[in-house]
């Protein structure tokens, strides 16, 4: 497709980055992943999200993108839907490297480390590119200081969707930083809805039935044990969280810590 246009002088805002697209990979016809540069100021914790827009209007459109990477690395990683006729993902799905992305300078979220009150074992669940704060948290020691055991699950509807996360989840065992960490002690779960696939259902309907706890060697969820973070659309946050409830979980957020925790500001 053609480039997004990319005016030479577009007068920058104060409260936002202007970054370099330095890789771009296409998953299917509705995920991608990219990177930009890291602002030397920038600082964010594992989880959180951003604003991101592009240079191509008077006036930019801005969507809440969580961060993919982690807080160590020197570039940030997005991972992103593409949505026809989407008024950012439409031009968003055709940059290349060298093109630049705006970033607002303030990350903020709710699916951090800090606000869950100390457990044994962290579920992360996750739709689609729902899965992206868990990329950047699956990579950050923190997370394997504060527990003895994560679980990651995404459900797609595809096959093809789930490689971003499953190829991931491979390469973390050969990482310097989390390698030796990880061992034994990062699950990923996925599942597919609409394509055959080895597992399948929705993560909701899966916890239910108990088919879930089954499938992967684990005790039912328990509020002594287990913490979890939620990311996906608006119903399967909704629906999720009631799952999590009946467990006897109960949702917290940065200023007040409890068993699990939800980012509403997410859009598929
Ligand atoms: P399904 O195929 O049954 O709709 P989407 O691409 O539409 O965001 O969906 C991503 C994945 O999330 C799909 O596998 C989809 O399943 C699943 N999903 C959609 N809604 C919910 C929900 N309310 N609870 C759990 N999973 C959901």
């Amino acid at each position: 497709g053609q480039p997004a246009p990319q005016p030479a002088n577009w007068p920058v805002p104060d409260n936002v980055f202007a970054e370099t697209v330095t890789a771009v990979e296409h998953y299917t016809d509705r995920l991608f992943r990219f990177r930009i540069t890291r602002p030397a100021s920038f600082r964010f914790r594992s989880g959180e999200f951003v604003m991101i827009g592009l240079p191509n209007a008077a006036k930019p459109v801005f969507r809440a993108y969580s961060i993919a990477s982690p807080s160590w690395d020197e570039e940030i990683e997005f991972f992103s839907i593409k949505v026809p006729g989407g008024p950012l993902t439409e031009h968003l799905q055709k940059i290349r490297p060298g093109d630049t992305v705006l970033m607002r300078r303030k990350p903020t979220g709710t699916l951090v480390l800090d606000a869950l009150v100390p457990g044994k074992r962290l579920y992360m669940l996750s739709t689609g590119t729902g899965v992206a704060p868990f990329a950047s948290l699956i990579r950050d020691p923190e997370t394997y200081e504060k527990f003895e055991e994560v679980v990651l699950v995404q459900t797609c509807r595809e096959v093809a969707e789930l490689a971003y996360i499953t190829r991931m989840v491979e390469a973390l065992k050969e990482d310097p930083l989390v390698g030796e960490m990880v061992e034994g002690r990062l699950r990923l779960h996925t599942t597919t809805t609409r394509e055959p696939f080895e597992r399948m259902g929705r993560i909701t309907d899966l916890m239910t039935s108990g088919r879930f706890f089954e499938d992967a060697g684990l005790p039912p969820i328990a509020p002594e044990d287990d913490r979890a973070m939620i990311c996906g659309s608006m119903a399967m946050l909704n629906d999720t969280k009631a799952v999590l409830e009946g467990f006897g979980l109960i949702e917290g957020a940065n200023n007040a810590p409890a068993t699990f925790v939800v980012e509403r500001a997410f859009v598929g």
